[in-house]
C-alpha cells in the first residue's frame, strides 16, 4: 500500500469510531478493553492522605445557583467558621435567593458575579477565597475546577464531577500538581442508615463483605424541563452508559475500602433499549429523536482486586419507587436500605431445615434493628444529627457533608473523600458506555492512584487528635 494511503486510512479510522469519548485512549488486550494510564509528571506525587494547612475561617465562593445551589449557600450560612464571599451564576435569580438565605442567617451579603458565561473566572481570581464550590451542569464542572485549582483554590464539585476518563485524569493531575483538594460532593455517603451500616460493617457485624449493590433509580419525568437549557436530558440523549453512578457507588466503595486496601479492577455493562428517553425528548422539544443514546435501564458489574463484586443500576426514565439499593452481602450477615431498611445477622434460620419453607432467613425484628442502629450509630451522626436534621438538605445528609468538609479544612485533616474517590465513582460513566458499545466487553479499570491504592488500610473519617 502506498505510504500516504496508509496514513490516510489510519487517520480516518482514528476519527471515525463514532465513540464520543476521547478516541484511541484504549485498546483491546486479550479480550479486555484496557485504557491508557497517563504517566505522572516528574516532581508530582499522589494525594492519598493529603491534608492542607488548617484554615481558621473557610472562605467560599459558589458557582451555579440553580435548583441545587441556593440550598448549599443556606447550609454554609449555618456552619460555624465559614464566610460566603462570592456567588456566581449566569442568571441573577439564584443569587438573589442565596443572598436572602445569608441575610436570614445573619451573614453579610456576598459579592455577585452574573450576566456572562465567563463571570465565574473573576470569582476564581479573587485572593480572598479558599474553596470554590461548583454546582453547575455536568459539562461545566471540570474547566471550572481546573481553573480554580490553578488560581490557588481547593475545589468541591457536585456529582458527577467528571463525565469522561480524560477529564478525570485532568482533575487528578491538576490536584496533584497544585496540591489542592479536589473532591466530589457525594452526599449519600452521609445518610444516616449508610453511616450506621458502615460503622457496623467496619466492626465486623456482617463478616467479610463479598457483594454490594448500589443504584440511582429515580424517575425524573417531572424534572426534565427544569434544568438550565435542558442540559440533563441533552446529556442522556447523546451518551450511553450509567451517567449518574456516584450516589449508588459512593457508600458501597467506602464499605469495601476502595483504594484503602482494595481496588476496582474490571467492569462489564449492559443496557436496555431506549423507549422513554426519546419520548420525554419529543414531549419536551416537540421533535422526534431516533438515536437517543441512553438506555432506559443500565446495569454495571464491577469486580475488585480482592474478589468482591459491585452491582450498579441506573434508571431515571421509567416509573419505579426511588432507590439507591444500598445492599451489603457478607459472610455473616446482610444489610439493605430499599425498599425497606433491614439487617440479617448470623444464624437466623427459624425451625428445622425444610425445603418447602422459603421463609427461613429473615431480617432481625424491628425492636432489635432499632437497638442495633442506636448502638452502632456513627460517631459523626451522634455528634451532629440534631443540627443536621434541623438545617436539612435531603433530610440532613447534605448538611453533614458540608459540615465535614468545613471541619476537616479547619483542622487541617485529610478530607473524607479525595480526588481518587471522585475518579473511581465517576469512571463507570465512560467505562460502562465503552463496555456496552463493544457487546458488554470487559473493561480494565485503571488504578487512579498510580500505585498507592494499598498504602492506607481501611476507610476512616479523620478526627482531630487521632492519627
Ligand atoms: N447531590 C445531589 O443530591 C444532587 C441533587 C441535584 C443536583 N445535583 C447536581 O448539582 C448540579 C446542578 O444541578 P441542578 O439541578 O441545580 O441544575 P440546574 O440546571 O437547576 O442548575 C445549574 C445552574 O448552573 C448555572 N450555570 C450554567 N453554566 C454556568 C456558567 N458558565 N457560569 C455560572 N453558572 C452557570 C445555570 O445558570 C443554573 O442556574 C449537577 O451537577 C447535578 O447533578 C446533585
Amino acid at each position: 500500500m502506498h505510504k500516504y494511503t496508509f496514513i490516510l486510512i489510519f487517520l480516518i479510522s482514528l476519527f471515525s469510531t463514532g465513540d464520543l469519548y476521547a478516541r484511541n485512549q484504549y485498546k483491546f488486550s486479550k479480550g479486555t478493553i484496557v485504557y491508557r494510564t497517563p504517566k505522572r509528571a516528574a516532581g508530582q506525587s499522589d494525594m492519598v492522605g493529603f491534608a492542607a494547612e488548617p484554615i481558621e475561617r473557610v472562605r467560599v465562593g459558589f458557582i451555579g445557583l440553580g435548583m441545587r445551589g441556593p440550598g448549599a449557600v443556606r447550609r454554609w450560612a449555618n456552619i460555624e467558621g465559614t464566610q460566603v464571599v462570592a456567588l456566581c451564576d449566569i442568571e441573577r435569580a439564584g443569587i438573589e435567593k442565596s443572598q436572602k438565605y445569608l441575610t436570614a442567617a445573619g451573614r453579610e451579603p456576598a459579592a455577585e458575579y452574573y450576566g456572562s458565561e465567563e463571570a465565574w473566572k473573576e470569582l476564581c481570581q479573587r485572593d480572598d477565597i479558599d474553596l470554590v464550590y461548583i454546582m453547575t451542569d455536568w459539562v461545566n464542572h471540570v474547566p471550572m475546577a481546573i481553573y480554580a485549582m490553578e488560581h490557588g483554590k481547593h475545589v468541591a464539585i457536585e456529582v458527577p464531577a467528571a463525565m469522561t476518563m480524560e477529564d478525570i485524569w485532568r482533575l487528578i493531575d491538576t490536584s496533584e500538581r497544585t496540591r489542592k483538594h479536589c473532591i466530589q460532593l457525594e452526599n449519600c455517603v452521609y445518610d444516616f442508615f449508610e453511616l450506621t451500616t458502615l460503622n457496623m460493617a467496619q466492626q465486623g457485624l456482617f463478616g467479610e463483605i463479598l457483594h454490594v449493590e448500589g443504584a440511582y433509580i429515580h424517575c425524573l419525568e417531572e424534572y426534565w424541563d427544569k434544568y438550565y437549557k435542558n442540559w440533563r436530558l441533552l446529556f442522556n440523549r447523546d451518551n450511553r452508559g450509567d451517567v449518574y453512578p456516584t450516589h449508588g457507588i459512593g457508600p458501597i466503595c467506602q464499605v469495601l475500602n476502595i483504594h484503602r486496601g482494595d481496588r476496582m479492577k474490571m467492569l462489564v455493562a449492559m443496557d436496555t433499549k431506549c423507549v422513554m428517553g426519546a419520548k420525554y425528548w419529543e414531549d419536551m422539544k416537540g421533535e422526534k429523536v431516533d438515536n437517543f443514546q441512553n438506555g432506559d435501564q443500565t446495569t454495571t458489574l464491577i469486580r475488585t482486586e480482592n474478589g468482591k463484586v459491585i452491582q450498579l443500576h441506573h434508571n431515571v426514565m421509567t416509573p419505579r419507587p426511588y432507590s439507591r439499593d444500598y445492599a451489603l452481602v457478607g459472610t455473616q450477615g446482610y444489610a439493605t436500605k430499599y425498599p425497606i431498611q433491614g439487617y440479617l445477622l448470623g444464624k437466623q434460620a427459624q425451625g428445622e431445615a425444610d425445603i418447602e419453607n422459603l421463609n427461613t432467613h429473615r431480617f432481625v425484628p424491628d425492636s432489635i434493628k432499632k437497638e442495633l442502629m442506636e448502638r452502632y450509630k456513627h460517631p459523626i451522626a451522634v455528634q451532629i444529627e440534631e443540627q443536621a436534621r434541623r438545617v436539612g438538605g435531603h433530610g440532613g445528609m447534605d448538611y453533614i457533608m458540608d459540615y465535614r468538609l468545613v471541619y476537616c479544612l479547619r483542622n487541617g485533616l485529610p478530607l473524607d473523600m479525595d480526588v481518587y474517590d471522585l475518579a473511581e465513582w465517576c469512571c463507570p460513566i465512560e467505562l460502562s458506555a465503552v463496555s456496552i458499545r463493544h457487546n458488554s466487553a470487559p473493561v480494565a479499570i485503571p488504578d487512579f492512584t498510580r500505585g498507592a491504592w494499598n498504602r492506607v488500610k481501611g476507610y476512616r473519617h479523620a478526627v482531630k487528635g487521632f492519627k
